[in-house]
């Protein structure tokens, strides 16, 4: 876990990956950890991931369980996939992402959301060979 929380912590200060708002820093990382944690102990998600080599090469967090609300359709959201830069292009953020998809629709999820940075282009057109399409946009303002 904390191997996979290592290299979240790359993710989100990767500008090509990550707004960068979220504060680089170890009690974020452990906060990480206790957030899929508690995805994983709730039996709501899960968290898989890629070994290559010896090494976790890449890693997706998803849910199944992501709404208190009673949706028309069942939701899930993916709410982290990343592949460490070294082993990015070799079909583990495709098959990570394949494995999650899977998994959402044997927990009955009709539907699955994710957030990804509009100008990350490189997810968005994994996301949308995969059949995602874009439904809503976050605004932001600083104030
Ligand atoms: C997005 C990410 C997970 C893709 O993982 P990956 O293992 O490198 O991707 P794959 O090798 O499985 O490639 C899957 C698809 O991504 C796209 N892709 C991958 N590398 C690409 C590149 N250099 N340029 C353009 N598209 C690319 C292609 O559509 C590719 O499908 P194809 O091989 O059938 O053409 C990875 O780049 C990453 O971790 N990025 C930083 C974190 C991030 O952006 N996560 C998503 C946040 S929402």
């Amino acid at each position: 876990m904390v191997r996979i929380a290592e290299l979240w912590l790359d993710f989100i200060q990767d500008p090509e990956g990550s707004d960068l708002n979220i504060a680089p820093n170890d009690e974020n990382k452990e906060r990480w950890i206790k957030f899929a944690e508690s995805i994983i102990a709730s039996d709501g998600g899960a968290l898989k991931f890629a070994v290559v080599g010896e090494d976790v090469g890449g890693s997706v967090l998803y849910s199944w369980e992501d709404s208190p609300l009673q949706l028309q359709k069942k939701r899930g959201t993916i709410y982290d996939l990343f592949v460490k830069k070294s082993s990015r292009g070799r079909g583990i953020g495709k098959a990570l992402l394949l494995n999650a998809m899977k998994d959402l629709r044997n927990h009955n999820v009709e539907i699955i959301q994710l957030t990804v940075k509009s100008d990350n282009f490189v997810a968005i057109r994994l996301y949308e060979s995969l059949g995602f399409k874009e439904v809503l946009k976050i605004m932001r303002k600083e104030v």
